[in-house]
């Protein structure tokens, strides 16, 4: 901007402006983390944000039922093999009503509702197998996100994130440093954003680009703060113009 090289360029009002909006972004950003850790955390059973919860989330846990990890594993003392047999064809050919009344709940009746059925499954507090909706919690697979709210989700956030970063980082422009610095820390939270993105879809498709998720998004998030701080800072605090003359 002709006349305008650094922040010391603006009138008091126009650094209000700035203030107030930078501010409100940056209380933004963490509830937006607040919000992420809220709905993440906890997927794989255990505390905090793991790699392991982001691939739940976007991978999901195809590899089975809860039922069927438990026929074999725990469970499966109180089942014959048959049995086993019989209650995993029930589950992998998508685990019908239908199937359940034929099928499942003689087995069950059978070999679990000892403990899984009324009284003693309230008692022991698991799930009640005596009916299609006590057994519902338990053999359903998890196919993660679908690619339609993937999609959906990656324009919401390519418009509003890219316009938010575009607006925090012409602040930015005005601040004193290092040119490549500062050149570097324009780019980088729309590059990490992009990232980001495009790892949702890999991580769709593969597990194991859960932490390209992560990492993006950790990368992001500091350089944002990164801007946000040194224009504050530079806004209010740096003495004098001209102290750091470079000016890009
Ligand atoms: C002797 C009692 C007993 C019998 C019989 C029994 N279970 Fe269980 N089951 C438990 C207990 C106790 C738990 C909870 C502890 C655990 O998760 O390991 C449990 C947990 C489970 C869970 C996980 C529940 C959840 O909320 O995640 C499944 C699924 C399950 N059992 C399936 C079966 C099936 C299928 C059978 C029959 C083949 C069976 N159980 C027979 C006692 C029993």
């Amino acid at each position: 901007m002709p006349g305008h090289n650094s922040f010391a360029d603006f009138s008091v009002s126009v650094k209000l402006l700035f203030t107030a909006f930078l501010l409100t972004i940056g209380i933004g950003y963490l509830m937006a983390l607040g919000y992420l850790y809220l709905t993440h955390t906890g997927l794989d059973g255990g505390k905090g944000l793991t790699v392991q919860d982001i691939a739940i989330s976007y991978y999901g846990n195809r590899s089975g039922t809860r039922m069927e990890a438990m026929l074999r594993g725990p469970m499966a003392v109180y089942s014959k093999p048959l049995d086993t047999a019989l209650l995993v064809d029930w589950l992998q050919s998508g685990a019908t009503q239908t199937g359940y009344d034929a099928i499942a709940r003689p087995i069950l009746q059978k070999d679990c509702l000892a403990c899984h059925g009324g009284e003693s499954a309230k008692r022991m507090n698991i799930p009640d197998f005596s009916t299609y909706e006590g057994v519902a919690g338990v053999i359903k697979t998890n196919p993660g996100a679908s690619i339609a709210s993937l999609v959906r989700l990656s324009h919401i956030h390519l418009f509003g994130i890219g316009i938010l970063l575009f607006a925090v980082g012409f602040i930015f422009s005005f601040a004193a440093m290092n040119k490549w610095l500062k050149w570097t820390l324009v780019v980088l939270p729309f590059a990490s954003v992009i990232t980001d993105i495009l790892s949702w879809f890999l991580t769709k498709w593969d597990p194991t680009y859960a932490w390209i998720v992560l990492i993006s998004g950790g990368v992001m998030g500091a350089a944002l703060g990164i801007q946000i701080l040194v224009s504050l800072y530079q806004i209010w605090l740096l003495p004098r113009p001209g102290i750091l003359s470079e000016t890009h």
